[in-house]
């Protein structure tokens, strides 16, 4: 892989991070300026989520959200994000049909949008896409347990693993993915004992959402953490601000001010010389009046 810009966080930095049981933080970013946020608030990685589709773009599932469209937002977060190291997610159908259609999305997601590092969900079949990818030099994390790109088929956005065989799969998903090559797993609503002990049997990171606090790091989606909609969240987000109340506070009051006629004031506007004001007068009278 190319040398990484100066100040960026080495991808192997995350395994060491582990080993020391420094805690990872993960979260998603759509834009540049929540990138630039991100970057200064110090968290390690940003996921370019396609999770988009649903809180950026107003579409029900992650489904119909394209390639074209994950690059196009991955590009405005790899422009503000000097630290980080952003992950480009790669959308359904981007990498479902071969190998080679994974690696090429890879690509198309490194060149043109700029991210460091790619994501894909699930495992099984997926398992042969990550070691492609992985082959041809991209770091690439796996997502398992929920991957709601699968929703329909796992009957919903539910808990995944809360049987003992269904538990099994998910672990045995997760070592398949280390072993094919993923920097870290990202474990989506696992039960938290199940969590805890895929992440004592992978030498790689485990990203926690929904997953307990045994894993070696957690992400939450950016509209989630700030309260961004109002209404209920799943279960296993916590909101740290209440963004959605206060946008829409000032909305009101900036509408209230626009239409009572109170914004904008003196301050907020332009002055012009009172001779150059009586010339541009003169200037409109010679016009022969308006
Ligand atoms: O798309 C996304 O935001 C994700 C996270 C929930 C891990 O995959």
């Amino acid at each position: 892989m190319s040398t990484p810009p100066a100040g960026k966080l080495p991808l192997p930095e995350l395994a060491a991070m582990k080993r020391r049981g420094d805690r990872i933080v993960m979260v998603t970013a759509y834009d540049a300026p929540s990138a630039r946020l991100a970057d200064a608030a110090g968290v390690e990685l940003v996921l370019v989520g396609d999770s988009a589709a649903m809180v950026m773009l107003g579409y029900e599932s992650t489904v119909p959200v394209t390639l074209d469209e994950m690059i196009f937002l991955t590009r405005a977060v790899t422009r503000a994000a000097r630290q980080p190291l952003v992950i480009g997610d790669l959308p359904f159908g981007s990498y479902e049909i071969s190998d080679e259609q994974a690696v090429a999305s890879a690509i198309r997601m490194l060149k043109e949008g700029g991210a460091d590092v790619v994501k894909l969900e699930g495992a099984g079949r997926m398992v042969s896409r990550v070691r492609a990818i992985a082959e041809s030099s991209i770091g690439v994390m796996g997502h398992v347990g929920l991957t709601p790109q699968s929703a329909t088929k796992l009957g919903g956005f539910r808990a995944q693993g809360r049987s003992a065989a269904a538990a099994l799969e998910v672990y045995d998903g997760a070592r398949a993915l280390e072993e094919a090559g993923c920097f870290a797993v990202v474990l989506e609503a696992v039960p938290a004992r199940v969590a805890e002990r895929i992440t004592q049997a992978l030498s790689i990171p485990t990203i926690g959402i929904g997953a307990g606090s045994g894993c070696d790091g957690q992400v939450l989606v950016w509209h989630d953490l700030l309260g961004m909609y109002p209404g209920r969240t799943p279960r296993f987000v916590k909101r740290y601000a209440e963004l959605a109340g206060e946008i829409g506070g000032a909305l009101e009051q900036y509408a209230g001010e626009v239409r009572s006629g109170a914004f904008p004031d003196e301050r907020h506007t332009y002055a012009i010389a009172d001779d150059e004001l009586a010339r541009f007068e003169a200037a409109l009278a010679a016009r022969g009046g308006v």
